[in-house]
């Protein structure tokens, strides 16, 4: 691996999201191969489970809910007095990984939790990168954010693909703009990943079912449900994104995008076709 010069133990990462799946696994990882990790949550309840690993190189930082925009500057805060107490410089990179969302088709979508996963990934991944960007100047530092493995239309996950679609968009501007800078920011794109979110769409799509509306919907909804539970089967551990994680901050020229995970390398070849042909082939798969 092609790593720079700097020892890992100066090398300060904040990630969002470590209570769980693809946050904690990756904290861990980077905690034991020698990062600084500032792992944010959102409960007093999973910092203290944090704490318990009795991990020296990370950090819990609680709260951090990012549809609470007055969070992050506190969390810049005690990072910042942090990194200064160890004398270190800035922070070397900012993983944006937390979110939710849940499935439905577009028509029985919950709006308000809708509102509230484009606040968190959205404006409030947009805040976040604000707010790091003086520290991860001083550290020369990378933006890391783990989205979707491919910008297609796939039914019933507009919650989480719409978020997706715009962080595309997000991570591709900020690597040109902050090219001045020579900060990049880069995809981590994940296919089936094995977590506890990832294996709640079966019981998503039973309550889906008990909508008013559901019956428009429920013999698609059913058909989905029993590809997605052989799909489940079939996902990838989340100790695996960690260390391509890992693999995008150690390298002296990382990619832009990384890919990894069940289905993602189909994902992607979906995503380099003309676009109708995209829709046709989800059209018949639906
Ligand atoms: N699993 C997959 O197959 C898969 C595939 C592609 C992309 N992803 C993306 O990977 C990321 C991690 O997902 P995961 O599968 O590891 O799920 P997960 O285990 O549920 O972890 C999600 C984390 O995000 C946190 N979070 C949710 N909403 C938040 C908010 N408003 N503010 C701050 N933190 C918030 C959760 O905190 P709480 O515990 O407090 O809710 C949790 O720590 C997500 O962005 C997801 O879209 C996952």
């Amino acid at each position: 691996m092609d790593t720079s010069n700097k020892s890992l133990s100066t090398k300060n990462v904040l990630i969002t999201g470590c209570s769980s799946g693809i946050g904690l696994a990756t904290a861990q990882h980077l905690a034991k191969t020698g990062f600084t990790v500032f792992a944010t949550v959102r409960k007093e309840a999973d910092a203290e489970k944090l704490r318990r690993l009795n991990e020296p190189n990370l950090i819990p930082i609680c709260p951090l809910d990012l549809t609470h925009p007055e969070d992050i500057q506190p969390v810049i805060n005690t990072i910042q007095a942090e990194i200064q107490r160890r004398g270190q410089p800035g922070l070397y990179a900012l993983i944006n990984n937390a979110g939710g969302g849940s499935v439905a088709p577009i028509e029985l979508l919950d709006l308000n939790a809708f509102h509230s996963e484009l606040q968190a990934r959205l404006v409030g991944g947009v805040a976040l990168v604000q707010a790091c960007l003086p520290l991860l100047r001083q550290g020369a530092g990378r933006i890391i954010w783990v989205t979707t493995p491919a910008i297609i239309p796939t039914p019933y996950v507009t919650n989480i693909h719409a978020c997706d679609f715009a962080v595309n968009c997000i991570a591709r501007t900020l690597d040109i703009e902050l090219g001045p800078w020579h900060i990049p920011s880069i995809q981590v794109r994940c296919g089936g990943i094995k977590t506890a979110k990832g294996l709640e769409t079966i019981s998503e799509v039973e309550a889906i079912l008990k909508h008013p509306k559901a019956d428009l919907y429920s013999h698609a909804l059913k058909r989905w449900s029993k590809d997605m539970a052989e799909f489940d089967i079939k996902r990838t551990e989340p100790e695996l994104v960690a260390k391509l994680i890992e693999k995008a901050l150690c390298a002296r020229n990382p990619k832009r995008q990384y890919s990894i995970g069940y289905m993602s390398g189909a994902a992607s070849f979906l995503e380099s076709l003309p676009q109708p042909l995209t829709d046709a082939i989800l059209r018949m798969r639906f």
